[in-house]
């Protein structure tokens, strides 16, 4: 009746699943039996009391209705908000995986530089965050087996994390209603034991890693001329910058995360850094998301940016 639960968080849902369709299920019953029970004690004709009940009666039936409802959903609230708490911090040793989303199929980068399309290799029991954006219109990544599901935004990225926890291909479907072939945005996970992960990953055409493929880039792009050192443009440096606070224009600060970075990149005039005056064309159209990312991964890499 189920997909497989192929992550490690999918008992933790079933177990959620169940109990809220238990919990429905049971009040179903109850209301069912007591329609037909009074139907049948207090058809026309029968001669079952029909006077007032006592009001202190009805009052304790009422409060305890009320009261008995309440903390079935205090309980619920409480189960359903600890288990998402609980499964919400990304493990820092996660395996971190960019996905572009376009009409209609799923492309997949891995950070030593492999690509895939609607196919997504995973080693066994690694913890996974997949970082995703975009490049037209609203898809949603769902992997039913894991139990999750998360929407695909353009213009932002979103983040899903999880692990796999059995061997196997599991189906990708895209759950968001986003054009003529929505229905054909399907794919496949694959996940693997680690040494046939190892063994698929060494299969695979070696090329640069996703950060080196960002330096590339930044040459072609020309980010170095103004960003890189000894610039005549004055641009700030993005030496070291990322996951740190910058200052704005204007005051406050913002952290140079992947949204921002994007933003700097496609809507330069949005942040601008204190002390400098917003020059900075912007790259929409001529950087393709696939770029961003590889421009991201390049600069979150230790003195990435730097280069000439
Ligand atoms: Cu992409 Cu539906």
């Amino acid at each position: 009746m189920m997909p497989p639960a192929a992550s490690t968080y999918a008992p933790h849902f079933d177990t959620l699943f169940w109990m809220l369709v238990g919990i429905s299920g049971a009040i179903v019953l109850l209301v069912v039996g007591l329609i037909l029970g009074f139907s049948i004690t207090y058809r026309r004709g029968s001669k079952a009391p029909r006077g007032r009940l006592p009001t202190r009666f009805t009052h304790e039936i009422e409060i305890g209705w009320t009261a008995a409802t309440f903390l079935t959903f205090l309980f619920l609230f409480w189960w359903a908000a600890s288990v998402e708490v609980a499964s919400a911090p990304v493990p820092r040793d996660a395996m971190e995986i960019h996905v572009v989303a376009k009409q209609w199929m799923w492309k997949i980068e891995h950070p030593n530089g492999q690509r895939e399309i609607d196919a997504l290799h995973l080693p066994l029991g690694v913890p996974v965050k997949l970082v995703m954006t975009s490049q037209d219109v609203i898809h949603s990544f769902y992997v039913p087996a894991f139990r999750v599901k998360q929407d695909v935004l353009p213009g932002r990225y979103t983040e899903l994390s999880f692990t796999p926890d059995k061997v196997g291909t599991f189906h990708l479907f895209c759950a968001e209603y986003c054009g003529t072939d929505h229905s054909r945005m399907t794919g496949g996970v694959v996940v693997m034991t680690r040494a046939d992960y190892a063994r698929w990953s060494s299969a695979q055409p070696q090329g640069d890693t996703l950060a080196d493929q960002g330096k590339a880039v930044f040459r072609r792009l020309g980010c170095s001329g103004c960003h890189a050192g000894s610039a005549l443009v004055r641009a700030p440096s993005l030496a070291n910058i990322y996951g740190k606070p910058q200052p704005m224009q204007g005051g406050g600060f913002k952290v140079a995360d992947e949204g921002y970075l994007r933003d700097s990149i496609m809507l330069p005039q949005k942040d601008v850094v204190a002390g400098y005056t917003p020059v900075m064309p912007s790259y929409q159209g001529i950087a393709s998301e696939e770029d961003v990312v590889r421009l991201i991964a390049y600069l979150k890499q230790p003195g990435g940016g730097a280069e000439k």
